[in-house]
């Protein structure tokens, strides 16, 4: 699994090539900044979803956020030339993930550590859907991949202040290395959280070469 990984994330370098953001971090002059519900961040109205499956890439660990103030600026971005330009699709759902699907399937699982396990610890006292977090800007990551040279782009909040959720990495690290994982594989900040609002054709991850931080933002947003 270790060369299947090693593999995966070769020839997603090899695959796409990354397209440089435009210059326009402080935001388009003929639009403000994109306002978003600060309801957004009390999480803890929203139940826990866990999400376990059979198959690869169905088992991680998300914090769920409620649509509700998520659809509002999905519409917005979408229905607006400079930033989503009508070529989103949405999923109709809005998280953060905290565990990606490959650190669950080629890291953690094969220690042993379980769903169940990562679910309780993000239950216990509703952890995870209290923790506290901000949202830094809009952020979009763009790239051409292979084969035919498709044109896709992913459009995201980027999320700041999240030390909670850091917080339940790192526990969820102890637990790896307490069942015997190597400490090498899984880095609790090692981590980019953003909430997805959509995308063209299909999302961009790590794999594709692209990075979901504060590197990514191109449009400012105002929480009232
Ligand atoms: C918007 O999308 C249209 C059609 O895909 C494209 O021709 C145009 O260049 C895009 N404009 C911007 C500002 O992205
Ligand atoms: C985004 O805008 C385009 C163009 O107006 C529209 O066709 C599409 O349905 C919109 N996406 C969603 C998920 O509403």
């Amino acid at each position: 699994m270790r060369i299947a990984t090693t593999l995966f994330a070769t020839l997603g370098l090899v695959a796409s090539t990354v397209i440089a953001a435009p210059d326009n971090k402080h935001g388009n002059k003929n639009n403000g900044p994109l306002v978003i519900n600060k309801k957004v961040l009390k999480t803890s109205s929203v139940p826990f979803i866990p999400h376990t499956g059979t198959g690869l890439f169905t088992n991680w660990v998300g914090l769920n956020v409620d649509f509700k103030y998520i659809q509002p600026v999905f519409q917005k971005v979408n229905s607006t030339l400079s930033l989503g330009n009508g070529t989103l699709i949405s999923r109709g759902e809005s998280h953060i993930t905290v565990i990606l699907p490959p650190e669950y399937d080629n890291i953690l699982s094969k220690v042993g550590v379980t769903m169940q396990e990562l679910n309780a610890l993000a239950t216990k006292n509703n952890r995870l859907q209290r923790a506290h977090f901000d949202i830094e800007c809009l952020g979009r990551v763009q790239a051409i991949t292979q084969p035919n040279n498709v044109f896709q782009q992913s459009v995201q909040l980027i999320v700041k202040n999240y030390k909670d959720i850091l917080a339940y990495r790192t526990d969820v690290f102890k637990l790896f290395v307490k069942k015997g994982g190597n400490p090498a594989l899984f880095a609790a900040e090692n981590y980019q959280p953003h909430i997805t609002l959509g995308f063209k054709n299909r999302d961009l991850f790590v794999e594709d070469g692209v990075f979901k931080g504060k590197n990514a933002c191109f449009h400012k947003v105002q929480l009232k």
